[in-house]
């Protein structure tokens, strides 16, 4: 299923888009099923409602551990490197991986969870929490991962929301210099969650726990206590894989739905495609596997391929601005995907860390999670894969499941900063505001697709409507990405950023309004407005406008204190990079917050701010111009 040449992707392209069904189908051969499918595909967009597969039986742990073990059960399945470069690394091979997979199946079924259960996953970047999350694909249970980085109530919310009844956590988590109380921040959450039965917990920091008489037991010994045989659960194909949260332009996070056929197949797919996977080569994403990334390109699209994938636990820059090109040297990694976030902070410490390291081994390099600037996509090119490792832009989201837009390495000629072509199966359409199709090349429009593939969302959790409300409302039959979108002269693809209230900082998803919900919450505030700004690093910052009448205290103190409360409120990752503390925000006279004035002046660009005469009080823009000087 791999393509070669590009003559080959015009071709396979042309057939994907003309005979979906069979083109799928013949992907979908390339798997292990229980019981092949009756029907490939029913869709409408209206509804929406998806179905790939339907009538398959079968469990992607089957595909990702036991078809593997008989010819490939002696290879390194994860390979394990430690926040601390002076601890051993840990290799496990598919037979290793398979064995502690199904052995953590049974503790989870002993703890009373079963097919359909909701279970939330918070942990570090340890071997356990790829293991969790194929336990619970193992038995049936629908995982939740909430990356580590999220408050308790965030997690308490999205535990609440899928009604989980277990948790997987740990004591702690390392990163960099810093220690997170991961299994702390679980028992604050659950004082607000009625349905967790029982909490599994992995001992990695050994940092002091509270354990819960009759709730709480520890991963060590609950293992010892079942056998290391378990079946894998039949599962149809449009059973519910998982639920991962993610951000949009209002309202809580939203579990997006992910389905056993589909996702299987498109997220093995697009991984033995677009990275040009050959056997026994060594994967590396960067990621978290708290993040969609994490889970279709570091857990199930490499493992159902059979490759070696790394989980690395640290952060690029520790204990040097090295450590991301010492792993690449010692595990001898092939293939590395990661973020122009990190790209661009590892730009910043010049050439001096990569003094003296083999990175010869690299053969082919991925980006993810925003767009990739000129200067960083060449710095990766030229310092890193030495022009010539090509470099996949890979455009997707949550909700795509796998890799929509990308080249395909060593097949389409790629040119910097876009993101290029659609992948086999996929149909982008440009609209204008209207929703009517932009035709044609040399054209800038809103990115939908308009046809359905099998790693697509099926449903928000537990709220249908709002999945249709969000993606499939906008724009008729269309589903909407939220991304604004060139297509240049040669019809390559350029994704320019959100067109809706979405901030992505670092790679990671932010609502503005959840920023803003957290900032009120704070005593003192009356009402705030937050908008993204260009970052040198990050790709885009939080910028802050807060209505704080009694500023009595110092600003910096209560800056810090705002600070202080969003990370309670969602986790540190939200915290705004500036805060503007201002009298009034600049509303029109229907109240609605005229966001385009605040982006400019977050940009520092108020030479031209448009028409302005729409607003209630034009003076609260000099005034907010006067005090942004101040910053
Ligand atoms: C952005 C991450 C430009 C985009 C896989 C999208 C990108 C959002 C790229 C999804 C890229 C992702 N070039 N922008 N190659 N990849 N994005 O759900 O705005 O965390 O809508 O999924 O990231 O973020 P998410």
């Amino acid at each position: 299923m791999q393509i070669t040449s590009f003559e080959q992707y015009q071709e396979t392209y042309k057939q994907s888009v003309n005979e979906p069904e069979k083109f799928w189908a013949g992907i979908a051969e390339n798997f292990l099923w229980k019981k092949k499918w009756d029907n490939v595909l029913s869709w409408n967009f209206s509804e929406p409602n998806i179905k790939w597969f339907e009538g398959a039986k079968l469990n992607i742990t089957d595909n990702c551990l036991d078809r593997h073990l008989i010819e490939h059960g002696d290879r390194p399945a994860i390979i394990w490197e430690p926040n601390d470069p002076e601890k051993d690394s840990i290799t496990l091979t598919y037979k290793i991986l398979h064995e502690r997979v199904c052995r953590f199946a049974n503790v989870l079924k002993k703890n009373g969870a079963k097919k359909g259960d909701r279970i939330c996953i918070y942990m570090p970047m340890v071997p356990e929490l790829a293991i969790a999350v194929l336990a619970c694909a193992r038995i049936g249970a629908v995982h939740s991962v909430v990356f580590g980085g999220f408050s308790a109530k965030s997690i308490a919310d999205r535990i609440n929301d899928a009604s989980c009844k277990l948790v997987i956590t740990a004591d702690g988590a390392f990163r960099g210099n810093k220690q997170i109380q991961l299994k702390e921040v679980i028992d604050d959450a659950l004082i607000g969650c009625p349905t967790i039965e029982k909490v599994i917990v992995l001992t990695h920091t050994r940092t002091p726990v509270s354990m819960l008489k009759g709730r709480d037991c520890w991963w060590e010994d609950e293992v010892k206590m079942v056998d290391a045989n378990c079946p894998a659960e039949e599962m149809d194909a449009e059973d519910l894989l998982f639920i991962l949260y993610t951000s949009g332009s209002t309202g809580k996070p939203k579990g997006v739905v992910h389905t056993c056929a589909g996702y299987m197949v498109y997220t093995g797919y697009t991984f033995s495609n677009v990275f040009n996977y050959q056997p026994n080569e060594v994967f590396f994403c960067t990621a978290d596997i708290g993040w969609i990334t994490g889970h279709s390109y570091i857990v199930y699209g490499p493992l159902s391929q059979g490759a070696t994938t790394v989980m690395f636990e640290g952060i690029p820059t520790f204990p040097t601005a090295s450590r991301f090109w010492q792993v690449i040297e010692k595990h001898k990694v092939n293939i590395l995907y990661t973020a122009p976030t990190a790209i661009r902070s590892l730009m910043g410490f010049g050439t001096e860390p990569l003094n003296g390291i083999d990175l010869s081994s690299l053969r082919v390099l991925g980006s993810v999670g925003e767009p990739i600037n000129e200067e960083a996509w060449h710095w990766f090119d030229e310092e890193i894969g030495k022009k010539k490792s090509p470099i996949v832009d890979t455009w997707w989201q949550t909700e795509t499941g796998g890799i929509m837009i990308s080249p395909i390495a060593y097949v389409t000629p790629t040119k910097p900063s876009f993101a290029t072509l659609p992948l086999p199966g996929i149909q982008p359409i440009l609209v204008d505001e209207n929703g009517k199709e932009i035709e044609g090349n040399g054209v800038n429009g809103n990115l939908c697709i308009k046809f359905p593939w099998p790693g697509m969302l099926r449903t928000t959790y537990g709220d249908h409507e709002r999945c249709k409300l969000t993606y499939f409302s906008t724009y008729e039959n269309l589903y909407f990405t939220g991304d604004g979108c060139l297509r240049d002269e040669d019809g390559y693809y350029r994704i320019t950023g959100r067109v809706d209230d979405v901030i992505n900082v670092s790679g990671h998803r932010i609502g503005t309004a959840e920023v803003e919900n957290a900032i009120n919450m704070h005593a003192g505030v009356i009402e705030s407005a937050v908008v993204g700004y260009p970052h040198d690093v990050k790709g885009q910052g939080i910028f802050a406008f807060v209505i704080y009448p009694n500023l009595n205290k110092d600003a910096d103190l209560t800056r810090k204190d705002i600070l202080q409360t969003v990370t309670r409120v969602i986790g540190a990752i939200a915290k705004p990079d500036k805060i503007l503390f201002v009298s009034g925000l600049p509303k029109t006279r229907s109240g609605k917050i005229m966001r385009r004035i605040l982006r400019k002046v977050a940009e520092g660009d108020t030479g031209n701010l448009g028409d302005i005469s729409t607003l209630l009080d034009p003076n609260v823009v000099n005034e907010i111009i006067e005090s942004s000087k101040t910053l």
